[in-house]
Parts: C-alpha cells; sequence; structure tokens
C-alpha cells in the first residue's frame, strides 16, 4: 500500500504523473465536467490544527470525484481524549476508502499509515506539508516556469514548508537557495535527505543566512509565516530575530525581473512578507490556493490508482 507522507517516498516520473492527473481533472473541473473518478469513496480528514484550504480543497475535491469527505476534529474524536492512533487507523481503515491527516507528529502519519490499511496522505506536519508543494508546482507549471529547472529563494523560517520545498527541488533538479536566520535553519536529517536526492537528480541546494544572496536573480520567491501552528509562545522572540527576512518590494526587486512571489498562506503582512509585495502577486498567490483544489484531486486520483502496488 502506498501513500503519500512525504515527497520523498515518490519518484520524480510520479510527482510529474500526479501534475498530469492534476492538470486533466481540473481542464474538466473548469468546463464543470465533474467525472466520478472516486465514485462513492469515502475520505475521512483528521484535523489535530486548524485549516481552510486543506480541508476546503479536501473537501470540495472528494465531492466533485464523486465521494464524500468526514471531518474529524481532534478535539472531537477519540484520538483526541488519548485513543492509541494504531487503533483509529485499523477503526478508520475498516470504514472509509482513503485517511488526509493534518497532524503535528511526522511520526503519527506513518503510524496511521502502517495500520490502516488505505491510502494515507500528509495533510500538514510539524516536518511536512507535500499536498501544498503539489499546488505550488502546478501554479509554476502554469505560469510558464520549467520546473525541473528554476531557480526558487525561500526566505523565512526553516519549517514544514522548507523541507517540502527541499524534496520537491531534490527530487525534480531545480535549483533551491534557502536564507533563514541564525538558529531557525533546516533539520540536518532534511538536508541530507535533499544533498543525497540531489546527487542523482542534479539539484543545486543552497542553504545560508544571507536572504539577499539568495534571491537574487531567481524566478520564484517563497516564504512562509515565522510562527507556526504550535509555535504561538516563541512569536515575540521570533518576530525579532527574523528582522531582515521580511520579503518587501527592495528586497524583491533582488530577484530576476517579473519573478513570481509564492505564499502557501495564511500571509502575515509586516512580518514574512510586506503588504506591497502580497499585493503585487496576488494573482499568483490566490491562483496557487485555488489550485489546491485541483492538486488535492491529482493526490487522491493518484493514491487511488496506485493503492495495490
Ligand atoms: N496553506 C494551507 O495549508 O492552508 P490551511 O492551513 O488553511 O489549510
Ligand atoms: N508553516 C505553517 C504552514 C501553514 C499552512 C504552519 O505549519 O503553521
Amino acid at each position: 500500500m502506498r501513500h503519500f507522507l512525504t515527497l520523498n517516498d515518490i519518484s520524480k516520473d510520479e510527482i510529474l504523473d500526479i501534475l498530469n492527473i492534476a492538470k486533466d481533472i481540473k481542464k474538466e473541473t473548469l468546463n464543470k465536467e465533474y467525472k466520478p473518478y472516486l465514485k462513492d469513496q469515502f475520505l475521512a480528514m483528521i484535523f489535530e490544527k486548524s485549516s481552510t484550504r486543506t480541508r476546503v480543497s479536501f473537501e470540495v475535491g472528494i465531492q466533485q470525484l464523486g465521494g464524500k469527505a468526514l471531518f474529524l476534529s481532534s478535539r472531537d474524536i477519540q484520538l483526541g481524549r488519548g485513543e492509541p492512533i494504531k487503533d483509529t487507523a485499523r477503526v478508520l481503515g475498516g470504514m472509509v476508502d482513503m485517511i488526509m491527516a493534518r497532524v503535528y507528529k511526522q511520526s503519527d502519519l506513518v503510524e496511521l499509515a502502517k495500520f490502516s490499511g488505505v491510502p494515507v496522505i500528509n495533510g500538514l506536519s510539524d516536518d511536512f506539508h507535500p499536498v501544498q508543494l503539489m499546488a505550488d508546482l502546478l501554479t509554476l507549471d502554469e505560469l510558464g516556469l520549467d520546473i525541473q529547472n528554476m531557480k526558487v529563494a525561500y526566505i523565512g523560517d526553516g519549517n514544514n514548508m522548507t523541507n517540502s520545498w527541499l524534496m520537491a527541488a531534490s527530487k525534480l533538479g531545480f535549483e533551491l537557495r534557502i536564507a533563514t536566520p541564525k538558529g531557525y535553519e533546516v533539520p540536518q536529517w532534511v538536508k541530507s535527505i535533499a544533498l543525497e536526492n540531489a546527487k542523482s537528480s542534479g539539484a543545486i541546494i543552497q542553504i545560508s543566512n544571507d536572504p539577499k544572496e539568495a534571491i537574487s536573480g531567481v524566478d520564484v520567491v517563497t516564504t512562509d509565516t515565522w510562527v507556526s501552528m504550535g509555535q504561538e509562545d516563541e512569536k515575540a522572540k521570533k518576530i525579532a530575530d527574523f528582522a531582515g527576512f521580511c520579503v518587501d518590494k527592495s528586497m524583491m526587486s533582488l530577484a530576476k525581473d517579473g519573478a513570481v512571489f509564492l505564499h502557501c498562506l495564511p500571509a502575515y503582512r509586516g512580518y514574512e512578507v510586506s503588504e506591497e509585495v502580497f499585493e503585487a502577486h496576488a494573482d499568483e498567490i490566490f491562483r496557487e490556493a485555488h489550485n489546491r483544489l485541483h492538486a488535492q484531486k491529482g493526490v487522491m486520483v493518484w493514491c487511488d490508482r496506485i493503492r495495490y502496488e
């Protein structure tokens, strides 16, 4: 049974396959043609953390594919009262066809996958946000970038989005430059996986604490909140430590002329991005948000197609 827990579990060709499924289904969706690729299938959606885009894209997505979604907040199910993940997994696996989960610990997703007997999709963990990356790649492809040969700068916190960009770059072979403040770098184990993958994909990975150097001449700039879900207590310290890392007009002017700016959202203006840069790139950012629907359909249909491999 295959799962969608990190892009590191998926080959470059499989990432491109998922994008192709998403593109085809997007065309049909925009023509109001809703083909029942997942007819009568049930998707359980477990949320330990808040969500707007992930919840709505999976819930609308599965219904447009002919299935149904169950929203399971961990506050309301027995998991939140201490029922073991492996028991929850075995119960759900006998009743639903697929599980999407947003959790703190990546190891909880691994446990769900091990015990459920149905495909499990990572809807964000402290370590990775791979379904977001699929929407980001779909968006960049639509905007005319060659996603196997582009230069991307990630400026900000070393977090689940940074880790996911590292997996994407190192699998697909594009150039990724990451600049974080000192003390907020990506973990060594993620860096090691990316550098190992890069040996075969040819990806160029640069990791530094210098945002101006990282952004210089790139095709795509991206960032994310400095305070991820679960880190609220660190907010004041992080804001102080991230001085000089806001993607504002002067920072953005160092990227290539016409560079794309992406943000997975929610965005905090005046912190990781200025209001001016955000609004100047709103078309790209909301295309990215809307592509969550199409990319997530691609992921679900792919999980169903390869379910018995
Ligand atoms: N980008 C993203 O995952 O948004 P939500 O937290 O709203 O799902
Ligand atoms: N890094 C952010 C992403 C939100 C979609 C978080 O984990 O809160």
